[in-house]
């Protein structure tokens, strides 16, 4: 009896790739055109009769998927020699039982392998998300996808759920602290965004009005050592003109959430510069550190606050926010000046990985039916999705908030509501919010109706920063 092919998730799509081995043949035309079917959704009906599979069972085999990581348990079908059976799933490492069968669990969904032959293998997937599992199934498994359990046809999908998921910026009111001023706010109360590039009043301290807990999981934290000598005594220290302007620097970006990971206090060390650092604490800094403070090199792709969102504080052309960029800027001009730096060794430089690549993405055309059909329903591949958005052809590409999520040229936005939840599936339909979501942009009232013949661009992301479909396509 031939061993049967594991059933790989497509969540191990990367390692297929890297091991076309593991992977089986390529799909052929017919499966290609039912996955387009099957990422329209769970209701989408089995284009061929489902098979009927022989009453006879032989046992089962608890396993996890080498592949996927994922746990099944595959039902051995008609007239199984127990010893094949157990040969097959000891080749899963798994545990053979012929008492407890594996159509008792609550799967996401079956698949038959060998449907045809006297002895099927149908496997239950536990976890993954239908489509996942129907993807698996059909591509890399080479079986029929049977919509049972949780895939049952009326249940609702499960959610695939993001461990570390971007925060969505929060606005924070809160009493100054005795002996402090009252605040801006109403009631007195002191205000600010809890976000990167956030920034409490001027003159206060983002320790004591702010929060690290939203800044430090929008950007990778961890520690980084201090440029050298960065500690050295520094004549200009003695200059009262200079040593003025350092100390309004450093009292900027106190107010401001850089604090989070730029402090003696961030919980694991700074990451490279620090407010407290002895000496002159612009020395810590790298060359490049300098240059995206004198905005040589241009920090946009890191999103901004407008000034009147953020207590008279906001950034550009300098990294840093303040409420005087342009001041912040010349201060920062001067220190490149001062290290003997030249712009073109940092001009057009490309310092933020995944952002600037995203930034400057050029889309190509929308494939596998990809795209926005005219009953509106909406096809994208690459599993479910946090944001699902279209935009006018041409608009900038989406990145993060507050400011370069939504960028001019949004026809419509549509969010999951826990930014935990990853619950938008392919098949939903342009302009309407299935329970779990809402509408993100317009702010209120139905999007613009898309134009019949015109060019628009499908942007699918399972989080911030991490599409996994853009393409143009014309509706
Ligand atoms: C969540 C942690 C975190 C927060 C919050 C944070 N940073 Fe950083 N920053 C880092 C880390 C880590 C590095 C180390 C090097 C790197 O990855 O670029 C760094 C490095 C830098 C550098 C030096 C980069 C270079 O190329 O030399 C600058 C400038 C900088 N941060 C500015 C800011 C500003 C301005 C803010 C506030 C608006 C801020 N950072 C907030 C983590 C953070």
């Amino acid at each position: 009896m031939s061993m049967v092919k594991p059933v790989v998730s497509p969540r191990v799509l990367l390692l297929c790739s890297m091991f076309v081995s593991a992977c089986g043949p390529p799909p052929g035309a017919e499966v290609v055109a039912r996955l387009a079917c099957a990422n329209a959704g769970i209701g989408c009906p089995p284009p061929e009769p489902e098979p009927e599979l022989p009453e006879q069972w032989s046992g089962s085999c608890r396993y996890v998927n080498r592949f996927s990581d994922g746990t099944e348990c595959r039902d051995y079908l008609g007239p199984w020699e127990a010893s094949a059976a157990t040969e097959d799933c000891s080749t899963e490492q798994g545990t053979f039982s012929t008492t407890e069968r594996c159509d008792s669990i609550n799967a996401t969904g079956w698949c038959v392998i060998n449907k045809d032959s006297a002895t099927p293998v149908r496997v239950a997937f536990v976890g993954g998300t239908c489509t996942e599992n129907r993807r698996g199934c059909e591509v890399f498994g080479g079986g029929y996808f049977m919509e049972r359990g949780a895939c049952g046809p009326g249940e609702p999908q499960p959610e695939e759920v993001l461990t570390a998921p971007f925060p969505e910026p929060v606005q924070s009111c809160v009493d100054p602290l005795p002996g402090d001023a009252p605040g801006q706010g109403e009631g007195g109360k002191v205000c600010q965004a809890i976000t990167m590039q956030g920034c409490t009043e001027p003159g206060r301290a983002w320790e004591d009005y702010g929060s690290c807990d939203i800044p430090r999981q929008q950007r990778p934290y961890y520690p980084v050592g201090l440029h050298e000598n960065a500690e050295r005594d520094d004549s200009r220290l003695n200059d009262a003109t200079y040593a003025a302007e350092l100390a309004w620097v450093k009292q900027e970006l106190t107010a401001c959430s850089c604090f989070c990971c730029h402090s003696e206090r961030s919980p694991q060390g700074p990451g490279n510069w620090y407010l407290e650092q002895r000496g002159n604490f612009i020395n810590g800094m790298f060359d490049t550190g300098i240059a995206q403070g004198a905005g040589i090199i241009d920090s946009t792709v890191l999103g901004n606050i407008p000034a009147s969102e953020n207590n008279g504080f906001t950034r550009l052309p300098s990294v840093f926010p303040s409420t005087n960029p342009s001041r912040m800027q010349a201060f920062f001009r001067a220190e490149f000046m001062y290290r003997g730096l030249r712009d073109e060794d940092f001009t057009g430089l490309v310092k933020y990985g995944p952002l600037s690549e995203q930034w400057n993405y050029e889309p190509t055309s929308c494939t596998n039916g990809e795209g926005v059909t005219q009953d509106g329903s909406m096809t994208w591949q690459g599993g479910s999705a946090r944001i699902v958005m279209v935009l006018e052809a041409g608009a900038r590409n989406p990145l993060v908030p507050p400011n370069l999520d939504t960028p001019d040229g949004t026809v419509w936005r549509l969010d999951a509501t826990q930014p935990s939840t990853r619950l938008l599936a392919s098949g939903l339909r342009f302009g309407e919010s299935p329970a779990g979501s809402a509408q993100h942009f317009p702010a209120a009232g139905a999007p613009s109706s898309l134009v019949p013949g015109t060019q628009y661009y499908l942007y699918v992301l399972a989080d911030y920063v991490q599409p996994i479909t853009r393409c143009l396509f014309t509706y």
